[in-house]
């Protein structure tokens, strides 16, 4: 189950190929390096702990947390190595899986996969997952600005382009009802946790002790409210450890296009979407949320 995705090649700087692959939206270097399948094998063991999401959720934000919670709730700073170095992104060949299959004792990793393309091992071994997920529109909002940052994507199409293509499921990881309702509907499994930004941004510090309890970590109500401030959106955008601006000088991330840290807002879609395009989403939601329990928040 493999095709490639026509992309409309004027809608990118960069040169863009996607495959769909068992459902989803991959980067074409993914499937055509076999990575996709290799991955299959990575073997996790019970002690790792993974945040996934869908991506622009707040995956992030949900990182630094874990990390601060599982290193005595010491914060990073500019001295510290960069998150995708402390806590390694799975699809990536380096720092990524191969970096990670190094790694002796616990291991901190990211991950965009769906839940059914997790490696096999997950099953297997069982360690402790953290799914974080965004209202679509908050999400779309994000992911369109990101599309603009990355100079392997380097978007130039408009808004309205963008957004129609992530409803139509094209983006890399989409569906994105496919994948947010694959973890919903293995949330009660014991080593999975579901949060969503939402709940984070509004309540930040009884979100941070429902991780320390999944984790099984006790932490003290200074221990938390040390990481909320750190963990903020202003204080991570200061913070060269978490800010990705590096990806900038690597040359991952333009110069001019804004920031990884962008907004940090819920119900930022209010000022992107026009009527037609608020009614397009609800019914998009409509037709995907029907038969579920799944609801999300979309403003304050
Ligand atoms: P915006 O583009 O809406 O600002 P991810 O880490 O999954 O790529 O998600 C990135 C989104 O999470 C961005 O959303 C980013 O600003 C937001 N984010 C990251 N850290 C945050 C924090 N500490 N507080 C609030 N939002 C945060």
């Amino acid at each position: 189950d493999c095709v490639r995705i026509p992309m409309d090649h004027q809608l990118f700087g960069a040169e863009v190929s996607a495959y769909r692959y068992n459902g989803h939206v991959f980067p074409g270097i993914m499937i055509t390096s076999g990575l996709i399948k290799e991955l299959q094998d990575f073997q996790f063991t019970p002690d790792d702990i993974i945040v996934a999401s869908y991506p622009k959720a707040g995956t992030t934000w949900v990182q630094e947390i874990v990390y601060m919670l599982t290193h005595d709730c010491l914060p990073s700073d500019h001295t510290s190595p960069v998150l995708e170095t402390r806590f390694p992104y799975l699809e990536y060949p380096y720092p990524g899986w191969r970096s990670l299959a190094g790694q002796e004792g616990r291991r901190w990793v990211k991950t965009h996969l769906p839940l059914h393309l997790l490696p096999h091992s997950f099953t297997q071994c069982g360690p402790k997952l953290i799914y974080i997920s965004r209202n679509p529109r908050d999400t779309a909002v994000s992911y369109y600005y990101f599309m603009q940052l990355l100079t392997q994507c380097s978007y130039k199409g408009t808004f309205s382009q963008f957004i129609h293509m992530f409803v139509n499921d094209v983006c890399m990881y989409s569906p994105f009802f496919s994948h947010v309702l694959g973890y919903w509907n293995n949330r009660h499994q014991p080593n999975i946790l579901f949060i969503t930004y939402e709940q984070l941004h509004h309540n930040p510090k009884k979100v941070i002790k429902e991780i320390a309890d999944f984790l099984e970590i006790s932490v003290s109500p200074d221990d938390i409210e040390s990481i909320r401030t750190c963990t903020s959106f202003t204080n991570m955008t200061h913070n060269t450890s978490v800010n990705y601006q590096h990806w900038k000088e690597w040359g991952f991330a333009h110069k001019d296009k804004g920031n990884f840290l962008r907004k940090g807002e819920v119900g930022n879609w209010k000022s992107h979407l026009n009527e037609e395009q608020v009614l397009m989403f609800e019914e998009w939601e409509q037709k995907h949320l029907k038969n579920t329990d799944l609801k999300f928040i979309y403003e304050e």
